[in-house]
């Protein structure tokens, strides 16, 4: 039997999970795995928190802890609230273990061995004020191929581009935001360049493949694929494995993927079968799935492929079910600014299944996709209450109202009844199908046809009625609804696993299989029946609304009072002499004058003005700062400027005040 190796990107341990990261991995994933489950596949669904890299040791600094203790805490509450979500994982690991560091430490000199990995001299940023080097998201800067401000060293969120700080316009520290400067130093490369064709090649083989993921890979192509550095200097993380560079690690995207390997090891151990493992990653028979979000496409479909390639032992994806964002309320989810829902805070007021349903059956598939609040009581009240949990309620309470809880046997069954039990066949094989191609949102809306299906049922039927005048009818009908209850318990079961289970309970079914929608078993009697979904009054929604809004509006620039303003001091200078910066076409070295004193200035204003431009020019600048030095100048005031659509300006004042003018 082919074997189904399924794997869910790893979730950074820095924070919580939250729906944009639900919809684009992780439910889709245990949607699919279930349903295979259900057919009776070999599948493993493998995880694990990424517990390395930047976003990991940035929250730490912000947080003033250690990186141990944010993956230690994070990394149970990720598990925790998955677990409570219903997505199941055959293994859920971390990269911070042991076994992982060693398992990409052999990665990595295996590549090497490959003459894939080389050193090589680089200059990088550094921030002279914090004194240290500034891998990936240390830098923000604006984005050179779509121009956002704010795109972070490694990569940009707005157009998804994986950046090399040093491309980034206006760059600057994410500590202090001060101006870096480039040093030399030493870093090993991967030679992804070498990959091009054959990459080439294999994603023309993918024809299957979801456009978005082959449209951003014929992109890269098209810019071609370069080398790019894979060590980091930082102290959190998988240790290089090479006398000479003792001091770096792993860049955490190098490391990530392995997780997926080391993950499977740790199961295989787990289970007591330790070489396991490579049933599934050393068999070509093995499908490998990486269910990832758009974000993380170029890793997934590209530089994985290419070290898998390089390493040469394992297999390659066979498919990578990239999902589309959600976004919340109408705006992108952001986590820095508190504008998403949070998995944990979720669990906290409502059950798994409505949201569940809400995510899946609005699935950002092939675009991106909206969550709101109104949406979600909408689909609870009205679909997942008024349709399936009405369908299931009305039947099951006629069953204990009218045979005292034994479901009526039947001998024969008429034709509409016939035509019924068709009709779960062909709704179990179209979304079959629709699974199979990973679309969980028309599976899903298929799955509730039948729900509907059995309301028209029962409504065109009247068993209220035929009970009294053809007894027989009548126990035919609610036999039929019976066995579609059964068929929704399993056709269900991927999307809704809580449900599945109540029903199951209610018809004590204890084991269903997708077989099973062939002819849906029928118990003799049912259990306790409560209803499935309780109606969501409004206020428990405007609740939630309340809380995003004020959250974000909480994370906007902290209000200061004005003695703390007036601690800032602001002054008008005359700028009487100008020049670039040696070596640097950003930075320019301005002399200022301000009546009674002169001082320097250094800005990163090169890319706007020339030198000559700005001699004579007055504006307001900032001159109690702490001096900096920047590129060997210390720079002893800041110059006031403002961002435009098309770059930075610095402020002009109205009228011609004195040098020296205080700004208030
Ligand atoms: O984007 C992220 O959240 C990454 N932590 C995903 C890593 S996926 C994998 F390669 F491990
Ligand atoms: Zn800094």
């Amino acid at each position: 039997m082919t074997k189904i190796l399924v794997t869910s990107a790893l979730p950074y341990a820095n924070g919580d999970i939250h729906i944009g990261h639900l919809a684009g991995a992780y439910l889709p994933a245990d949607i699919y795995v279930r349903f295979q489950r259900l057919k009776g596949q070999d599948i493993i669904h493998i995880c694990g928190t990424d517990e390395h890299g930047v976003p990991i040791t940035l929250t730490a600094e912000k947080e003033k802890k250690t990186p141990k203790e944010i993956v230690d805490y994070y990394y149970k509450r990720i598990k925790d609230s998955f677990e409570r979500f219903g997505i199941k994982f055959d293994n859920f690991s971390r990269t911070s273990i042991p076994l992982h560091h060693r398992v990409s430490q052999q990665f990595f000199l295996k590549v090497m061995e490959k003459g894939y990995i080389y050193p090589r001299e680089v200059e990088q940023y550094f921030c002279p004020r914090c004194q240290r080097f500034l891998p990936d998201r240390y830098i923000t800067g604006t984005c050179p191929h779509c121009g956002f401000p704010e795109a972070r060293g490694d990569q940009c969120e707005a157009c998804g581009r994986w950046l090399e700080p040093t491309r980034l316009k206006e760059p600057r520290c994410k500590i202090c935001g001060g101006v870096p400067e480039l040093r030399k130093t030493r870093h090993w490369f991967f030679r992804l360049s070498s990959f091009q064709n054959q990459l080439k090649d294999w994603i023309e083989t993918k024809g299957h493949w979801k456009e978005n993921v082959k449209n951003f890979c014929s992109g890269w192509f098209k810019e071609g694929l370069e080398d790019r550095p894979i060590t980091r200097d930082l102290k959190w993380g998988v240790k290089v494995p090479l006398a000479e560079a003792k001091e770096k690690v792993m860049y955490v995207w190098f490391d990530a993927p392995i997780g997926y390997i080391s993950s499977t090891i740790e199961w295989a151990e787990r289970i007591g079968q330790p070489e396991k493992w490579k049933e599934y990653w050393c068999d070509k028979d093995t499908r490998l799935i990486h269910f990832i979000g758009k974000d993380n496409i170029v890793f997934h479909a590209l530089v994985w492929p290419a070290m898998l390639m390089a390493h040469g032992e394992f297999i390659l994806p066979a498919d990578i079910p990239a999902n589309e964002f959600l976004n919340l309320e109408g705006k992108p989810m952001s986590t820095s600014r508190g504008w998403a829902v949070w998995l944990p805070e979720y669990l906290e007021e409502f059950d798994p299944d409505p949201l569940r349903y809400s995510i899946a059956i609005n699935a950002p598939q092939t675009r991106d996709a909206d969550f709101s609040w109104k949406d979600f009581r909408r689909r609870n009240n009205d679909e997942l209450a008024d349709i399936l949990g009405n369908f299931v309620n009305r039947t099951l309470k006629f069953i204990v109202n009218n045979y005292r809880g034994n479901v009526p046997a039947v001998g024969l069954i008429d034709h509409t009844g016939k035509e019924v039990i068709t009709q779960i066949r062909s709704v179990g094989k179209r979304v079959e199908s629709l699974l199979e191609r990973f679309d969980i949102k028309q599976a899903l809306r298929e799955a509730m046809g039948l729900a509907q299906l059995g309301n028209q049922y029962f409504d065109h039927q009247k068993p209220w009625s035929t009970h009294h005048s053809n007894p027989l009818a009548c126990e035919q009908t609610i036999h039929v609804c019976t066995k579609i209850i059964s068929a929704l318990s399993i056709i269900l079961e991927p999307f809704l696993p809580f449900t599945s289970e109540k029903i199951r309970k209610m018809l004590r079914l204890d084991r269903i299989s997708w077989d099973d929608l062939n002819d849906p078993k029928v118990p003799a009697t049912i259990g306790e029946v409560a209803p499935l979904y309780p109606k969501l009054e409004p206020e428990r929604v405007e609740l939630q609304l309340n809380k995003i809004r004020e959250r974000a509006q909480m994370s906007k620039p902290k209000e200061i009072d004005i003695e703390y303003f007036s601690g800032v001091e602001i002054r008008i200078g005359r700028i009487i002499s100008a020049e670039m910066v040696a070596g640097s076409d950003r930075l320019i070295r301005m002399e200022v004058s301000f009546g009674d004193f002169k001082r320097t200035a250094v800005a990163g204003i090169g890319s706007h003005y020339r030198p000559e431009e700005l001699v004579g020019k007055k504006a307001p600048f900032v001159t109690n700062l702490k001096p900096v030095k920047i590129r060997g100048i210390l720079s002893e005031v800041m110059i006031l400027a403002a961002d435009y659509p098309g770059g930075i300006k610095i402020l002009i004042p109205d009228g011609d005040p004195p040098e020296g003018a205080k700004i208030k």
